[in-house]
């Protein structure tokens, strides 16, 4: 794994032009202007994870005599103004999806920083503090970014079955959500390489490339190959799915049943079959490591590999190992389960 880390980041450096203008970091900030009231953020990446309480701060170094502060969350796709939450000491108003799970901080009296509590996949992005006081408004862009793996889903019968709306759902059906553009890339440095195009959260279709060959993009560097945006209704290809820490825990059950029998026996101990998901966030952040195949919730047939082994999928590196859509019939797998702690 280290060395894998090490190579990819040899790669980055030489990613092809197509790409970099993706480059999910602006390390742009020096022609943003200084700002006269708001304190420059000392981390512009704050690290997080679902279901954690986390804090985005915004800190006035000086007061106006008359201000606002209002919280947006950017989304360059969307053209209205996303807003959580625009304060004037008193007057509070909550919005969209955060509504509900926000509050301002108030640590003293020049702290205008947002607490966002247990974090959802969808909360992963940019935010903007924004002081509105008539004359020369001021803002800083925080980035939350959920600590998370990347996972290629693909339909029962083969690849590029989804449109954008399929995929989008398709995730959700496993604990996840489409992943944006800075996901994806990082999963890539971390060893994904998959030669199948999928959407991405937003309409972009893209696909991630560690070992050059030439039915995956040619012979050009490592890196994301790019399709650009896409008919999000008729086009139709994998998706990329994202979902980060698990509250409850993934286990094997072995023994040789039917997908229903499989359900079952999740059932009579009081858990679920795992989704594929679940399954994977076990494997990135539990470090589930188990050489028999089982039964996930959609049908398919999985194991998670933390240490590679000659007898276990043969693979040099670590990953979710599948044995696509088996017959449900076959007798021939245990099978993933998921209780709530
Ligand atoms: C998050 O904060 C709420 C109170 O606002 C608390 O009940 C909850 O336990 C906290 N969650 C975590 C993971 O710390």
């Amino acid at each position: 794994m280290r060395g894998l880390l090490l190579l990819a980041s040899v790669w980055i450096s030489s990613l092809p032009a197509c790409c970099a203008s993706y480059r999910p970091i602006a390390k742009s900030q020096a022609n943003t202007p200084r700002t006269q009231h708001l304190l420059e953020p000392i981390y512009e990446v704050i690290h997080t994870h679902r279901g954690a309480n986390v804090t985005l701060p915004c800190v006035l170094h000086t007061r106006p005599r008359v201000y606002k502060v209002k919280w947006t969350k950017v989304n360059p796709a969307d053209p209205l103004e996303n807003i959580i939450l625009i304060t004037n000491g008193q007057l509070r108003k909550n919005y969209n999806q955060l509504s509900g799970r926000v509050r301002l901080r108030h640590g003293h009296r020049n702290d205008a920083s947002l607490i966002v509590t247990d974090v959802r996949l969808e909360d992963d992005g940019k935010y903007r503090c924004q002081l509105v006081n008539g004359l020369e408004d001021e803002s800083l862009t925080l980035i939350l970014r959920l600590d998370g793996v990347v996972f290629p889903y693909q339909a029962r019968l083969g690849r590029y079955m989804f449109n954008y709306f399929d995929a989008r759902q398709k995730c959700e059906e496993q604990d996840s959500i489409l992943a944006t553009y800075a996901q994806l890339y990082q999963a890539w440095t971390e060893g994904l390489d998959w030669c199948n195009a999928g959407w991405l959260l937003d309409g972009t279709v893209h696909y991630p490339i560690i070992n050059v060959r030439e039915p995956c993009g040619g012979n050009i560097p490592p890196g994301i190959r790019t399709y650009g945006p896409k008919d999000t209704k008729r086009d139709k290809y994998d998706a990329f799915c994202f979902t980060s820490t698990l509250k409850g825990q993934v286990y094997f059950i072995p023994a040789h049943m039917s997908y229903a029998e499989a359900a079952m026996a999740c059932q009579k101990q009081g858990a679920a079959i795992a989704t594929v998901g679940q399954l994977y966030a076990a494997w990135k952040f539990l470090h589930l490591d188990r050489c028999d195949g089982g039964w996930l919730e959609d049908g398919s047939v999985r194991f998670p590999i933390t240490t590679p082994r000659a007898r276990c999928g043969g693979y040099p590196d670590p990953g979710v190992r599948s044995f696509g859509f088996p017959d449900k019939e076959q007798r021939t797998y245990g099978v993933y389960c998921y209780a709530q702690k």
